[in-house]
């Protein structure tokens, strides 16, 4: 059994043993400014890294490990405030620490509100900057210390439950792991029975908020009122019923995870007080006064095409970018290649467990069907044929005869391309040419054609 190595892909910044040594990167579009905290900084002993603008900067941020951003708030084009939003989404661990100049006040207590630790006001003095960064990379140290122990545990409790090794799948997990410690919200897509509750759990163990709870609510369970109720409480005499008042599910998950699974199903009037929460951070009981501060990081599932929804006016669209800060596209099985053995031979062990057998694997040509067969109910559909042929089989391997008539039928492949936000235009090209040449059996020639480049283009892609 293999299971994910939650360390491997995209480990995050790694703490440095003390503050010296540390990566700093320093933006400011004004090269004087640039140069002079560099050198006071890299005199203390930290490692100076400098850009002169907010796209340099991520550049930067996606290419080496950085621990603190020290950037200034007005720069043209990018300013301070959207490339530490833009920072959280590509390197979340990273610090960030804003340089104000005179009287703009108000916009560094925003940025800190968005997630920035601290900011420095110009002119700055020697001593204070420096307090600052070692104070900023101190929190970033027992953050990144705190993370790799819990998920040192995670490993021991066996409890890192995400099968597969697949490139989309490793990419996947890459993307869930980048995004867990920011509190940015986070949309999980992907069809029915690919993981996305599985994955919304994997997310809040690996964020700093797993030591408080995640709580789910599914949106298509409940019809608008009872749902109303359930996410945002009630007070005493709000309806026939309320007997007393009731904490919500916002309050419930403060300083942890909402998981709002099935969310295209919401219908609009609770679309729009859903939106307002979001927006406010606070949010009033049904039928009472009262606002409550609520701390809660969401993570939102579907399996529905929310952008056609919003296309149909059935789904508000500023709710939707409010949810799909970070996306997270969960493939479908039959995207994930030979993860269909991996994840087979686990559910065989688990249903082995359950009902007292001792069924040692399955034959190649049983294999052969699990591995030919689409899985358009994913990896669901795949646990329960384990299950069903566990229950069935008689012989010490499973054989066709315990696989359910379906699987046994085969069914074509769907060919698509599952490109993650945060891949680089080029990886993507390289994604789809790839998968081109797997539909075209390694054709150079005709997968040129249908991508509509020349063919020379897909050898030099492919040196
Ligand atoms: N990568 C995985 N490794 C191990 N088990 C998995 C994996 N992905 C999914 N599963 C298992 O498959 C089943 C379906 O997963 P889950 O409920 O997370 O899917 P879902 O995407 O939320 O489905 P739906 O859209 O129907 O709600 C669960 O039993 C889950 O434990
Ligand atoms: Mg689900």
């Amino acid at each position: 059994m293999t299971q994910f190595d939650p360390t491997t892909p995209a480990a995050p910044a790694a703490a440095p043993e003390e503050a010296s040594g540390a990566a700093i990167l320093v933006v400011d579009d004004e090269p004087d400014l640039c140069r002079a905290l560099g050198k006071l900084l890299g005199r203390n002993g930290f490692a100076v890294v400098t850009a002169g603008n907010g796209e340099e900067a991520l550049q930067i941020l996606r290419r080496q490990e950085i621990h603190l951003v020290l950037s200034d708030l007005q720069m043209p084009r990018m300013g301070g405030l959207d490339l530490l939003k833009a920072a959280q989404i590509i390197s979340p661990t990273t610090e960030f620490v804003i340089i104000t100049g005179h009287g703009s006040i108000e916009t560094a207590v925003d940025a800190m509100k968005s997630g920035a630790y601290d900011f420095i006001e110009k002119p700055f003095s020697t001593s204070t900057t420096l307090k600052v960064v070692r104070k900023a990379l101190e929190k970033q140290n027992l953050l990144t210390e705190n993370r790799r122990l819990r998920r040192k545990l995670d490993e021991l409790q066996g409890t890192a439950d995400i099968i597969g090794r697949s490139e989309p799948m490793r990419r996947a997990v890459a993307v869930a792991q980048q995004a867990a410690p920011s509190s940015a919200t986070i949309l999980i897509t992907g069809e029915s029975g690919t993981g996305k509750e599985v994955f919304a759990s994997a997310i809040h163990r690996w964020s700093d908020r797993a030591r408080r709870n995640m709580v789910t609510v599914s949106c298509a369970a409940l019809p608008e009122t009872l749902l109303e109720a359930e996410l945002f409480g009630y007070e005493k005499g709000a309806f026939t019923g309320a007997v007393a008042r009731r904490k919500g599910r916002f309050e419930l998950a403060d300083r942890g995870t909402l998981f709002l699974d099935e969310v295209g199903e919401m219908s609009p009037a609770t679309q729009v007080k859903l939106l307002r929460v979001l927006q406010e951070g606070t949010l009033e009981r049904l039928g009472g006064g009262e606002t409550v501060n609520v701390d809660v990081r969401i993570i939102a599932a579907t399996n529905t095409d929310l952008p056609a929804l919003v296309a149909a006016g059935r789904f508000r669209e500023d709710l939707y970018y409010r949810l799909n800060v970070i996306n997270l596209e969960l493939p479908p099985l039959r995207r994930r290649g030979d993860d269909v053995t991996l994840l087979a031979d686990f559910f065989l062990a688990r249903y082995n467990a359950k009902n007292g057998k001792h069924l040692t694997g399955f034959t190649p040509t049983a294999l052969e069907a699990l591995g030919r067969y689409g899985w358009p109910g994913n990896v669901r559909e795949l646990e329960n044929a384990v299950e069903r042929a566990v229950v069935l089989c008689r012989q010490p391997q499973v054989d066709l005869d315990a696989l359910p008539p379906n699987v046994l039928a085969g069914r074509a492949r769907l060919e698509q391309v599952v490109i993650p936000v945060g891949t680089t235009l080029r990886d993507a090209e390289m994604d789809l040419i790839q998968a081109t040449l797997d539909s075209t059996g390694g054709d150079k020639e005709m997968a040129a054609r249908i991508l509509g480049i020349a063919a020379r283009t897909i050898y030099r892609r492919l040196q």
